[in-house]
């Protein structure tokens, strides 16, 4: 396996096992989005269909539901199993989606489509990253994937309030256009690059939509705690506030978060509005192989 996004790849090794249990959370929390991207691409019966960054596979089972040839390709081992189990007809690759050869790691005739949620901001060269997929494509593939948008908070923050207010330096959100969960967070930043990688017809909508936290039989407080918690500012937030406070002290911010997100759940349930980019662009037939150019 090629890998040059050590960062991501050591960041994924630790996050992935919290992300594989809270699957089923995520998947409700983050339906509206699934739905968008799903609806943009448009998948027919026998396309070839690559997810990337597929995580535990959601897209990959939408996509081979609908009859398509999915094929998934993801950097961390943990999420890789996860989606081999829950989607047994597609092929996952374990790779590094910036510079592994597709088409090589899962031979077959180039990729029709490629849709992706969330898993396209962690490249350290999102331009490189982009001609790499694109050049598994076959002229015209379409591309739709879902990132989050400039101003993106409370899925950062969402229930950790109390921890952070109590923190010397408390994580803040992170960075947006740098390698993470906001890589692609401005729009300017975002058409660029698919620009320079050589795709074309890029189209742009904000989305707001409810993330909505709740289960059949819960509020969703416990629900969004977990997942807060094991995010990119919970774990931070949590490893200072272990380092920095007595265990006793750290157990009464919990509960006092738990009690808040209750309060302000009310008759909804937990969620939050976030803010996203459905993007849509197609592969270039003009541009040269191997360059966005
Ligand atoms: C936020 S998760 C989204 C997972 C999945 N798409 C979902 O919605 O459940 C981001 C995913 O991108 C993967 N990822 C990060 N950097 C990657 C890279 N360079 N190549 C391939 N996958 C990568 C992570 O391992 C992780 O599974």
């Amino acid at each position: 396996m090629t890998i040059h996004n050590h960062g991501a790849r050591a960041d994924w090794a630790e996050r992935s096992g919290g992300w594989v249990q809270n699957q089923d959370v995520l998947d409700r929390a983050f339906a509206p989005f699934t739905s968008a991207v799903m609806e943009a691409v448009g998948v027919a019966r026998e396309e070839r269909v690559l997810d990337v960054g597929c995580g535990p596979g959601t897209l990959l089972e939408t996509a081979s539901r609908l009859g398509a040839r999915a094929v998934g390709v993801d950097i961390s081992a943990e999420m890789v199993a996860a989606a081999r189990s829950r989607v047994p007809d597609a092929e996952v690759i374990e790779g590094d989606a910036q510079v592994t050869d597709l088409l090589d790691a899962a031979p077959g005739r180039p990729f029709d489509a490629v849709v992706s949620r969330f898993g396209t901001m962690f490249f350290e060269d999102p331009v490189a990253a982009f001609t790499n997929i694109r050049v598994a494509c076959a002229p015209g593939a379409r591309l739709a994937m879902v990132t989050w948008r400039s101003g993106e908070q409370d899925l950062f923050t969402c229930g950790l309030e109390p921890l952070l207010a109590r923190l010397d330096d408390p994580p803040g959100p992170p960075p947006e256009d740098r390698p993470g969960p906001m890589g692609l967070a401005t729009e300017e930043h975002l058409r660029a690059v698919l620009l320079e990688a050589g795709w074309d017809e890029v189209h742009l909508v904000a989305l707001t939509a409810r993330c909505d936290y709740r289960t059949r039989s819960t509020d969703g407080v416990d629900e969004r705690m977990a997942v807060a918690l094991s995010g990119s500012v919970g774990r931070v937030a949590l490893e200072r506030a272990r380092r920095e406070l007595g265990a006793e002290e750290l157990h009464g911010l919990l509960d006092r978060a738990r009690g808040l997100l209750a309060e302000r759940a009310g008759h909804r349930g937990v969620g939050f509005d976030a803010r996203a980019w459905l993007t849509a662009a197609r592969c270039n037939p003009q541009a040269v192989a191997g360059s966005g150019r």
